[in-house]
């Protein structure tokens, strides 16, 4: 990457597409240089916000409303206006923070960096039992309770119906459905995470690995179950997507995707899958069908103010956030008991 895109203070500097990542031409770039400074929101924001096709797509609590956030979506960047780099501690450009999908990480952030293990005041029973639950939760299970709170995210997208225009097929408040270039997509708005158990680890879907036809296969899903006392349980958003296989061989298929021969321009699955398969080092036997899979992306960015936080009623009350018996206890554990007896 080049230096000023995240040491521009200007908020001026810019690239054209397909230029090959040079700077705009018309720009003053003597003047830009006289004022760089230490990164701001939205130098980090200029790439991590805008993945996935649009502005908080990907992630879904990382959107350009972290650049002048209130404090109800985000205590430290909002109240607190913390830089990214305040918690992703940069170190000679190693900038810390391990993230949900790629596999490089140049160190690890925790809410534990700065806060304590027992951050509750113990001396109180249902502050002590908050602490308690931390055996088997994360802090961001509590503390971030919604996603995509102002700006919609991607939440579905069917690459077996490719369209030639973008078009809005069906629109409400929180929800948004689109023919797209890139398959058919939904996008929302207000969400509330899934929860699942998660050890520190993802797996990975590896290129040729097989994929369940008819069922969902996960891409990345985290490791680590009610069993593992390394797990806890962790807030996600997930994405769904609607891919092509090679129905003989029952693995994924990798088209050819960019340029104007890509599958982005000619919607073509048959050649572009020829193409790419053979790029990739993969059989293709020619018989193209698709299969559902699903991908997770860890929520670690958007903590309410505490009272906001989640209490013991929106856990175990009747309406409580959580799928107990998928996450694998029998029943509401308040009924039932901790994962693991006290003593153990
Ligand atoms: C991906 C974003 C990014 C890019 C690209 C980047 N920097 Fe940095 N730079 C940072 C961050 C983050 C810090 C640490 C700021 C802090 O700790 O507050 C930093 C710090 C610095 C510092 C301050 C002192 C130091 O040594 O830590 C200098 C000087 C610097 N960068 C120069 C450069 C130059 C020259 C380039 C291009 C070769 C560059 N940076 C590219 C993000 C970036
Ligand atoms: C020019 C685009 C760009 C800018 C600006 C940028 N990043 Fe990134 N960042 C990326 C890409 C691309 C990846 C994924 C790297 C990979 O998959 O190998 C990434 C990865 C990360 C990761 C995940 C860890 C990893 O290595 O995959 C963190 C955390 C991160 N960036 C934080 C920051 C912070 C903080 C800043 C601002 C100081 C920043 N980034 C600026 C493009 C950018
Ligand atoms: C209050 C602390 C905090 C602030 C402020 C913060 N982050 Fe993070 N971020 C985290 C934590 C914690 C993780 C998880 C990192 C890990 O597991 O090592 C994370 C993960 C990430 C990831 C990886 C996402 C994934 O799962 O693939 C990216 C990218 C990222 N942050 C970018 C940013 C950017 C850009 C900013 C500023 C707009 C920012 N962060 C501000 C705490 C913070
Ligand atoms: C089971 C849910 C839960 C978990 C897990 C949890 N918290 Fe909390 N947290 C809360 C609630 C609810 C409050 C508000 C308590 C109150 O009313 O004072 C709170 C308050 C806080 C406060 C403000 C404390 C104060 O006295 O002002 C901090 C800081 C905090 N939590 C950090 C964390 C960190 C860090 C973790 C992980 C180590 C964590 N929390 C785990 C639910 C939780
Ligand atoms: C770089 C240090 C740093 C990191 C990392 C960090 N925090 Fe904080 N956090 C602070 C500071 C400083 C405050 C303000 C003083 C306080 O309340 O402790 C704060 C305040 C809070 C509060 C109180 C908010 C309120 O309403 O007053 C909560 C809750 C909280 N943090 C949770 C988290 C969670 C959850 C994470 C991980 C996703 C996290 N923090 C990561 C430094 C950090
Ligand atoms: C984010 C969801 C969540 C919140 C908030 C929450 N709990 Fe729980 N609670 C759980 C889960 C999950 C377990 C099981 C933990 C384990 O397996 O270790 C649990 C376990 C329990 C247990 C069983 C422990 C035992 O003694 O056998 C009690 C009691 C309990 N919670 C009470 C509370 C109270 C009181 C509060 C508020 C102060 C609260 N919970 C807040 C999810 C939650």
């Amino acid at each position: 990457m080049d230096c000023l895109i995240c040491h521009d203070t200007t908020g001026t500097y810019s690239k054209k597409k397909n230029s090959c990542g040079m700077p705009n031409k018309d720009l003053d770039l003597t003047d830009i240089a006289k004022q760089v400074g230490l990164p701001g929101r939205g130098n980090c924001g200029e790439c991590h916000w805008y993945g996935g096709g649009g502005d908080n797509a990907k992630h879904g609590d990382l959107g350009s409303d972290l650049l002048t956030p209130d404090a109800s979506l985000d205590v430290h960047m909002g109240k607190l206006d913390f830089t990214c780099q305040k918690c992703h501690v940069t170190d000679a450009h190693k900038i810390a923070g391990s993230s949900t999908t790629s596999s490089v990480s140049e160190g690890r952030v925790s809410c534990t960096d700065c806060h304590d293990e027992n951050p509750h005041d113990s001396s109180f029973p249902l502050l002590r039992k908050l602490n308690e639950h931390g055996m088997a939760m994360a802090c961001q299970t509590c503390h971030i309770p919604q996603y995509a709170v102002n700006k919609f995210t991607l939440t579905y997208r069917d690459g077996s119906r490719i369209s030639d225009k973008t078009e809005v097929v069906s629109q409400s408040p929180d929800k948004r459905e689109l023919k797209t270039p890139m398959g058919q997509k939904i996008l929302e708005k207000n969400l509330k995470p899934s929860y699942a158990w998660y050890n520190g680890k993802h797996h990975r879907y590896m290129k040729g690995d097989p994929v369940d036809p008819k069922g969902i296969t996960p891409l990345n899903a985290p490791d680590g179950t009610i069993k593992d006392p390394s797990a806890k349980i962790t807030p996600y958003k997930i994405i769904k997507t609607r891919q092509a296989i090679d129905a003989r061989h029952g693995y994924l298929i990798v088209p050819h995707l960019a340029g104007k021969d890509g599958l982005i321009s000619t919607h073509d699955w048959q050649v572009t899958a020829e193409k790419g398969m053979k790029a990739a080092g993969l059989k293709f036997s020619g018989e193209i069908a698709f299969a559902d899979t699903m991908m997770y992306w860890r929520l670690n960015h958007g903590v309410v103010p505490k009272e906001k936080a989640l209490s013991c009623l929106d856990c175990h009350g009747p309406e409580g956030v959580m799928d107990f018996k998928v996450l694998g206890y029998k029943g509401d554990p308040m009924a039932t008991g901790w994962r693991f007896a006290p003593d153990k």
